[in-house]
């Protein structure tokens, strides 16, 4: 919420703050702004209307359940912002475990020494006995997801199916290694979030995924109505049901559904309305840079977004993605042996680049320190982004430099 209140007291800033151009006079024209809240601030031009409901969803996206609240049994942490601070990447992360054969890759066909799925539960309200790792025989691979950012990801939800199908068109023709793939997922929740946005029911198939590392969420309700679930222990209409646990738990303190149906449409709201933080004027020879070197076929720079999507900023618009939001294989090494819908333990949605500069760490778990070795982690042995790795490569250093420069300007 101090957040909130630092956007009201500045608000010719972020007016000025629209597009990549700075207004005459804007103080911070010219200015890196790492790390600091303009990553959590509503759509320019939005209305009064908005902006109120952006705050009702800041503030759940904020709050911290409590056993009262019905937290738990099992949980990963309280709040959304534990793992999404300010919007943000991190500081909270997910260890996820997968029973894979002797090549550290391939999924185990029998999963059944998982009983309480993928994910390590490590708190518990009320004495309940949490999910960690079990004893067994069989090859056990932990992994990592950190948190990713939020922002932008209004945009993301409204780009137009017809554009992520014509993309992954377009790269079964290259005749190269890079060939994404949509992950066609099942609609999960029990009832529709706002269905002005939507009207997809349990049970839907073939719906793009888009959200999550492994692209595996066709919608921000359907997300929130997950990571309640799974990372909280919230339940919901949308996700009625506690997780199976070690003690066969199905309630908590608070009996019943935990949040109603508006408290998971005001958080996926919250998101939807977040802007893309402020973007520093490209670089022309970065810019270049990176579509010679073929980042630009899996990041794509932008994407049009549905006529009909119910927020007018973001409706018929190029939407600034820098994602495909297809599956790629980038090489055995950043396997975790977790397969979600149609994604395999190989494979990663194209990471969108919107404001990577307020990130700290990269990749799914956080294990590239700077942009460069980002890079150079995507070339593992058969990596669909060998070849644009190699072109990363051979440039000179000025030009590695250039090209770093404008993702660190995105
Ligand atoms: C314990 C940490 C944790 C908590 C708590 C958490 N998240 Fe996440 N969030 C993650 C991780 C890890 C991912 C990536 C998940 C995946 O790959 O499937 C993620 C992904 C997301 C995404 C998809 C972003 C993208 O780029 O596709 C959204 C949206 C999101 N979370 C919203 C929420 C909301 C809303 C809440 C609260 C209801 C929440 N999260 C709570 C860790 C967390
Ligand atoms: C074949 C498709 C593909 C190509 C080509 C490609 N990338 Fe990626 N990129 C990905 C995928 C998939 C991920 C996510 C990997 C993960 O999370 O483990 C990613 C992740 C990243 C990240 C980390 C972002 C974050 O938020 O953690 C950066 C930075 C990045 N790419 C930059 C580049 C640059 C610069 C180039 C060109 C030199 C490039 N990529 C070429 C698919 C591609």
């Amino acid at each position: 919420m101090s957040r909130f209140a630092l956007f009201l007291a500045l608000p010719l800033v972020f007016n000025a703050g629209c597009g990549s151009e700075s207004a005459p006079g804007d103080p911070l024209a010219g200015i890196t702004l790492i790390g600091d809240d303009l990553t959590d601030i509503p759509l320019h031009g939005a209305s009064p209307e908005q902006v109120a409901r952006f705050k009702d969803g800041d503030a759940l996206f904020d709050f911290v359940f409590r056993e009262r609240d019905g937290l738990g049994p099992l949980y990963i942490r309280a709040a959304c912002a534990g793992c999404h601070d300010g919007a943000a990447r991190g500081p909270g992360a997910v260890q996820k475990m997968a029973l894979v054969e002797d090549d550290g890759v391939t999924p185990a066909a029998d999963q059944g020494g998982l009983p309480y799925g993928h994910t390590l539960r490590p708190y518990a309200v009320g004495g309940a006995t949490t999910v960690s790792q079990p004893e067994t025989e069989a090859t056990i691979k932990v992994s990592k997801r950190l948190g990713p950012p939020v922002f932008g990801r209004g945009y993301m939800e409204a780009v137009d199916d017809a554009e992520i199908e014509r993309v992954a068109a377009e790269q079964a023709a290259r005749g190269d290694a890079i060939r994404g793939r949509i992950n066609r997922v099942v609609f999960h929740s029990k009832k529709s979030g706002d269905e002005s946005f939507h009207a997809f029911v349990e049970g839907d198939e073939n719906l793009i995924g888009r959200f999550g590392f492994k692209a595996r969420v066709a919608t921000l309700d359907d997300f929130t109505a997950d990571a309640y679930q799974g990372d909280m222990g919230i339940t919901s209409p949308l996700r009625p049901d506690e997780l199976p646990n070690p003690d066969g738990l199905t309630d908590d303190a608070k009996p019943g559904e935990d949040v109603v149906l508006d408290t998971v449409n005001a958080v996926a709201d919250y998101m939807r309305l977040l802007e893309i933080p402020r973007r520093a004027p490209a670089d022309a020879r970065g810019q270049a840079l990176f579509a010679e070197a073929d980042c630009a076929a899996c990041h794509v720079p932008s994407l049009r977004t549905r006529a009909d999507y119910p927020i007018a900023q973001l409706a018929d618009i190029d939407a600034p993605v820098y994602t495909d939001f297809l599956l790629h294989d980038l090489g055995p090494d950043l396997a975790d042996g977790l397969a979600d819908e149609s994604a395999s333990s190989v494979a990663w949605r194209t990471a969108p680049l919107i404001g990577v500069r307020h990130s700290t760490s990269y990749l799914h778990d956080g294990r590239a320190r700077t942009i460069e070795q980002a890079i150079l982690l995507h070339d593992g042995p058969g990596s669909e982004a060998a070849a644009s790795v190699a072109a990363f490569r051979a440039l000179s250093y000025e030009d590695r430099g250039a090209l770093i420069d404008f993702v660190r300007s995105l």
